[in-house]
């Protein structure tokens, strides 16, 4: 049974949670994301057979502002806002998959190589913070745009979720990859992203070759740069828990193998991504 700490903890993230979506900047971010918008939208259209004349109900319509929105468009009579928590339902989209390649990436030297510069700028050696950089920068989740060309060989599929077939917590997912290296290149981590998909062949891509979503990528920088060859094998796994100080965070465990040498890498999610 749930103790009554992990209860109120519970009680307390979520109230962090539900405030993270309370003011206008995340709505307007995630609305413009024309990518996102318009294939919930496709989703919905294409399954008209199965909406038409039923009761819908739309799970997190956002804010309180839902009302109005309806008033201004005139479906008040049509659409009634319920303004409350919802525990359970049909999911859509069905499917999610978790994408993963090796990359490499000028700016993560670039803001090593300030370290050397502050000989230049001030006549202060700084160097030996470097490695210290090095390591904070590989212990958390960034979230960027992962250029296409700074991907160093084709992505992994790492894990699949049938969505609709989902217990109520995602624990210890766990997932493998193999990437043959394109070409003689330093790599300095790794992009994921994700896929979701509906019925009708309709699929949300966050893909660094697709068109940029507001989720962007995630990048898992690797505390030691590795120089690649063409042909080159990184083998690995990647696992992901929810963290234990906020559920809604995860904590990833990278391992990977390159040349025979085996690494792991631990990182921390502390923000909404
Ligand atoms: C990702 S936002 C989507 C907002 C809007 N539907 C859109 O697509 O632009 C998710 C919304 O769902 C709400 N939400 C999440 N879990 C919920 C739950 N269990 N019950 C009611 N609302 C929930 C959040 O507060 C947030 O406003």
């Amino acid at each position: 049974m749930e103790s009554e700490c992990s209860y109120k903890k519970k009680s307390n993230d979520d109230k962090s949670y539900f405030r993270s979506y309370s003011d206008i900047g995340i709505h307007e971010e995630m609305i413009g994301d024309r990518v996102r918008t318009s294939t919930y939208r496709l989703a919905i259209l294409k399954n008209y057979d199965h909406i038409r004349g039923k009761v819908v109900l739309d799970v997190g319509a956002g804010t309180e502002q839902a009302k109005l929105v309806c008033k201004e468009n005139g479906v008040s009579d049509r659409i009634m806002v319920i303004t409350g928590k919802v525990e359970g339902g049909l999911m859509l989209p069905g499917s999610a998959s978790l994408f993963m390649a090796p990359i490499t990436d000028c700016d993560v030297l670039e803001r090593l190589l300030f370290w050397d510069d502050m000989t230049e700028v001030y006549d202060v050696s700084m160097s030996c913070i470097k490695a210290y950089a090095s390591r904070c920068i590989s212990s958390h989740v960034s979230v960027q745009q992962v250029e296409p060309q700074s991907i160093m060989a084709h992505a992994a599929e790492v894990c699949t979720f049938d969505l609709q077939k989902m217990s109520r917590k995602l624990e210890n997912v766990k997932g493998s990859f193999c990437f043959d290296c394109f070409g003689d290149v330093e790599i300095h981590g790794f992009a994921t992203w994700f896929e979701v998909k509906f019925n009708h062949e309709i699929i949300l891509s966050t893909s660094p070759y697709k068109l940029p979503t507001h989720w962007l990528q995630c990048v898992l920088y690797t505390e030691k740069a590795h120089n690649v060859k063409q042909g080159t094998l990184i083998t690995g796994c990647l696992q992901l828990n929810p963290s234990s100080h906020y559920h809604r965070f995860l904590d990833i465990a990278l391992q990977y193998t390159i040349d025979e040498a085996k690494y792991l890498q631990k990182y921390t999610m502390d923000d909404f991504i």
